[in-house]
This record gives structure tokens, sequence and C-alpha cells, in this order.
């Protein structure tokens, strides 16, 4: 028998510890979750997401290395509305094992599960509303993929009605992979105890799910329709970096433009930056106090605070907090440029340059 004490506040966690390696080397000295889209962490997405949906006690699930700098950057929730509780997962052991050390925090209540490195359109309020209205044990997302070998994929009957969960199967059976976004009543917590660690040592949410499934207990799943990106590599992060820039920015100026730049589409320019003999092609997102000098910045990009661009031409790419490029004829296409990394090209021009380079590399091509 399931307990789906529904007048209970809904809770939250966000899943923001793990390992964090497919971003290497970005992810070596600080959490992916962290990592800037359109200028904002990954992270907070998620945050204003759960919020939206009326949920304002969220617990944030961190790990012993990146746990402090999560803490610092996200604060205790004031900035959202919301009251953030850090729960220390002390090693990476599996997503319903992130749940079971999260349990004292949630108690009976229902909750929605996010993983901090997802990025979902949808508003939870629809998702919600179902989960509450069928008195559902869990509730799983669904997005059709092209890889579901990379993901938890699910085989679901006519009505929608989750048969299996299989964790990134060899041979899926079918192209539905789970959306990382999930709703739990507190039956989880039985079925996250009978379960074990699966073949890569890990406590899978998945086979928790399953073992609910088995138990006759009330899964259900909804199909996603908006986009959802997994932004755990760096051609997802430029894909999210370029969705949110279509669909969220505006065009604001508020640092200091010369009458030689051009600029054109939507645009942000941050407090304090200077734009100068630059032209910049929207949508692009300038953070504060950066210098921008001689360069085009082309579609989809996002600079981060404090950076400094001379003589340099780029788009779709995402360049993080206090990096400094310099004299770079060719265009700069596709590319992820972790915090304070130092790129100055003496005037020999590649046609093209591709590169993912961590925070504090130094790199000079003279
Ligand atoms: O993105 C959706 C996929 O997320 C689902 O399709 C899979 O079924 C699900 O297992 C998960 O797979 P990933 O391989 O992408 O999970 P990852 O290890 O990247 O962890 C997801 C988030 O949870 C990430 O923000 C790190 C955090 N995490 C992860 C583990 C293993 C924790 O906080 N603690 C952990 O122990």
């Amino acid at each position: 028998m399931s307990t789906k004490p529904i007048n209970i506040t809904m809770k939250a966690i966000i899943l923001s510890g793990g390992k964090g390696t497919r971003l290497r080397p970005l992810t070596y000295t600080g959490a992916k979750q962290l990592v800037p889209v359109a200028n904002k962490p990954i992270l907070w997405y998620g945050i204003e997401s759960i919020v939206a949906a009326g949920i304002t006690e969220i617990g944030i699930i961190i790990s012993p290395e990146t746990g402090g700098e999560v803490q610092s950057k996200t604060g205790n929730g004031d900035r959202f509305g919301a009251k953030i509780t850090y729960i220390r997962q002390d090693e990476p052991l599996g997503l319903a094992h992130a749940v079971k050390v999260a349990q004292p925090f949630l108690g009976d209540a229902p909750f929605v599960m996010y993983l901090g490195d997802n990025l979902v359109q949808s508003e939870l309020d629809l998702f919600i509303d179902k989960f509450k209205s069928k008195h559902l044990d869990a509730l799983t997302l669904l997005c059709e993929v092209e890889n579901p070998s990379a993901f938890g994929v699910a085989r679901v009957d006519e009505t929608g009605k989750v048969l299996q969960l299989i964790e990134k199967p060899q041979n899926p059976p079918s192209n539905l992979a789970l959306v990382g976004v999930y709703l739990f009543s507190p039956a989880i917590h039985q079925a996250i105890a009978n379960i074990q660690p699966s073949p890569r040592g890990e406590l899978e949410i998945t086979d928790a799910i399953q073992y609910l499934i088995d138990q006759q207990q009330s899964v259900a799943s909804f199909r996603l329709q908006g986009w959802w990106l997994d932004t755990g590599k760096k051609d997802d992060l430029l894909a999210a970096n370029q969705i949110i820039l279509d669909t969220c920015l505006e065009s604001t100026h508020e640092g200091t433009i010369d009458e030689a730049s051009k600029i054109s589409g939507r645009v942000h320019v941050g407090q304090g930056s200077q734009i100068t003999n630059s032209m910049i092609r929207g949508p692009v997102t300038i953070g504060k106090n950066c210098k921008i000098q001689n360069c085009f910045i082309g579609p989809y990009s996002s600079i981060a605070d404090d950076t400094t661009l001379i003589d340099i031409d780029i788009e779709h790419s995402v360049i993080l907090k206090g990096a400094t490029l310099e004299g770079i004829s060719a265009r700069i296409v596709d590319s992820l440029i972790g915090e304070r990394a130092h790129l100055k090209v003496a005037p020999q021009r590649p046609k093209a340059l591709r590169f993912m380079i961590g925070d504090d590399s130094q790199i000079e091509l003279t």
C-alpha cells in the first residue's frame, strides 16, 4: 500500500553533486551545475522553475568537492523566494542514494526531484497537477531522443503507462528517454530501501521506480512537448545556450557602446562593460565589466563578467568569467572557454579554431 499525503506541502530536491566528468576540464575546478547558460548557472533555472510551480522548500544535494561553491553562489534561497537547505552526499553513489541522503529533509512530503544539470522548458505545474489528481507514486517525464542508450529508457504501453525502465541500455526498447525531472510520493523511500547497487555501483532511481512498478504501485509518465537538455557535454551546453538566448534574452544596454560600434538583434550588455569599434549581432549576452574591442560577436554567444576580447571574431560560443582572448582573426565557433583562460594569438591566420579550454589555461600561439 502506498501512502499519498497529497495535502502535505510538496518539497523539491535538486541533485547538484556527482562528478561532472563529461565537462572536464571545466569541472576539475568547478561544479558542472554552475556552468552558465546565457550567463546564468544551469542550476538556477531549475530552482526558478520549482519556485514558479509554488514549491519553496528546496533541498540541494551537494558533494564535498564542489558543494561549497554551489552554496556560496546560490545562497539561502532569498534571491529566488525559496528556502534552500544544503544536503551533503559524501560520495556520488547514485540518484536513488541522493534521495536516501535527503530523506530526513523530505520526511513524508511528496516531492519533485530535479537533476541539477538538466534544463526543461515546460512549466512544472502541469506535471504536478497530474501527479496529484491521479494520486501517483511516481511520475516520470519522457522525451524522444536519437541516442536513447545515453539515458534511462522507458517501455510504455499505449496509455502511457510505464512498463519497464532501464538505465543506459545497450539495446534500448524505445527512443523514450527519462528526463531529469521526477515526482514522487514517499513510497519511493521504501522502494529505495529494497534495491541493490547496479553493476556500475550506483543506487539507480530507475531501479527504484521499477520496484514501484513491480509492486503494482501507480507510476505514470508524461510526454514532454517542449525542449529538454541534459547539459552534461560541451555540445549540449552550447545547444542549451542557443535555446535560452533564443527564447529568454531581453535587449538591454547598460554598458558603454561607442559610435564606431554596431549592435543588431537582441543584445544584452551588462553594467560597466565597454564596447569599442565592434559589431555585435544578437542574440548575444555580455556580462558586467567586460572589455570588447575591435570584435565581431555573432549570434548565440554568451560572454560572462570581467571578460576581455580584443581583435576577436566569435559566434555560437560560451566564454566564462574573467577570460581574455586577443588577436585571433579566424572565427572562433562552437567553443567553450573556461574561467580566467588566456588565449593570445600572433597574426598568423588559421581558418577555423575549435576549443574546449579549461579554467586557468594559458595559451599563446606566437
Ligand atoms: O539527464 C537525464 C538522465 O539523468 C536520465 O535519463 C537517467 O536515467 C539518469 O540516470 C541521469 O543520467 P546521467 O548519467 O545524466 O546522470 P548524472 O550522473 O549526470 O547525474 C545527474 C545529476 O545528479 C547531476 O547534476 C549530478 C547529480 N548527482 C549524480 C549522482 C550519480 C548527484 O547529485 N549525486 C549522485 O550520486
